[in-house]
């Protein structure tokens, strides 16, 4: 693959209705996930399960890019080849997750802000001759009493210009995420206006730090009602309200939006991206960097076990599949029928 700049990683990553396969789950993260299914949180564990999943045959012309954890960047197969190795000989490019997680705002009771700016650009250099094309970083927005707030909104928006500024700087594409959580009762209107809010914040900070919108790709929420909301909004109300409030928020000139699940089940973030790219009326690509919704079959299947590697890497490449199919409006409830 021979890609000379940031522009034209972006588009590749989001080419021919590819997405990302989003596997940066930090240590305590995916120690929750192992836990699920009672396997140990090992440095062995891990490999073991993110091995599999790269070397799954859906990741080829599926998958167009893999964020990692740090860990994961350093890691190595049973075999000594490097994982992030085998994600390119997949055809995918490898990433990496840069920001440090969140920390309390000051007089802002429920609110938190992604810190990791120190000694970014350092870590950037490092992974760039690692072989990493392109950077996530996540913001982390509150819906509820009084929340978010402009001051939360615009410290995490600002710090995200100025990351998205330092990843291209290093000759790197920036993810933007600015994610609004699906947690609480609110409904669909209050998540549109929190998203509606984020988003204005977030592409007036990155104008302001010169960041280029042609070398960057936003992941951002769907517009959904509160996951413990009583009413919930229709796949078809989802996919219109998300794409309103991306239409009216989000450069034309931006060459990807790839969705992150935030907890919506598997079949449900497929239905609502494929409604989405059925509808249509939009110049970026609509695609997915899921985490949750793409693994958690496999997750399941997997149970720790290497025998089970092949079954687990078959629900994975089924889900690929599936969410290519919905980036290119082409996928249908019958497909999931196996
Ligand atoms: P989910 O799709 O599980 O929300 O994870 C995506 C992600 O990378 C969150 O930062």
């Amino acid at each position: 693959m021979s890609l000379s700049n940031i522009e034209e990683i972006a588009i590749f990553i989001v080419a021919d209705g590819k997405g990302i396969l989003a596997a940066d789950e930090s240590n305590p993260t995916c120690g929750k996930r192992f836990d699920s299914i009672g396997v140990d949180p090992t440095e062995e564990n891990r490999r073991d399960y993110r091995e599999l999943l790269f070397r799954s045959k859906g990741m080829k012309g599926n998958i167009g890019g893999v964020i990692l954890f740090d860990e994961t960047i350093r890691q190595k197969a049973k075999d000594g080849t490097l994982l992030r190795d085998i994600i390119s000989d997949q055809g995918a490019l490898p990433g990496i997750k840069v920001d440090k997680g969140l920390q309390p705002i000051e007089d802002c009771p429920n609110e938190t802000v992604t810190v990791g700016l120190d000694g970014l650009d350092e870590r950037l250099k490092e992974y760039s001759s690692m072989g990493a094309k392109f950077t996530k970083w996540r913001a982390v927005i509150n819906i509820g009493d009084g929340i978010p707030t402009d001051k939360c909104i615009d410290a995490n928006m600002q710090a995200l210009a100025d990351y998205a500024k330092c990843a291209q700087d290093n000759g790197m594409v920036p993810i933007v995420e600015p994610e609004v959580l699906m947690d609480g009762e609110h409904n669909i209107e209050q998540c549109f206006d929190a998203t509606e809010r984020s988003l204005k914040s977030l592409f007036s900070h990155l104008e302001k730090a010169s960041v280029n919108i042609k070398g960057t790709l936003l992941k951002p929420n769907m517009v959904t009602s509160g996951k413990d909301a009583t009413d919930q909004a229709s796949v078809e109300e989802v996919a219109q309200k998300t794409l309103d409030c991306l239409i009216a928020n989000v450069p034309a000139e931006l060459p990807g939006i790839t969705f992150l699940s935030g907890g919506q089940s598997e079949i449900l973030a497929t239905a609502h991206l494929d409604a989405m790219n059925k509808i249509g009326g939009f110049s970026w690509k609509l695609s997915f960097s899921y985490g949750r919704a793409l693994q958690a079959a496999a997750l399941k299947a997997w149970e720790g076990k290497s025998e089970n590697e092949f079954i687990s890497q078959d629900e994975l490449s089924h889900r690929a599949e599936m969410n290519k199919l919905a980036s290119l409006g082409q996928w249908e409830q019958e497909l999931e029928d196996r």
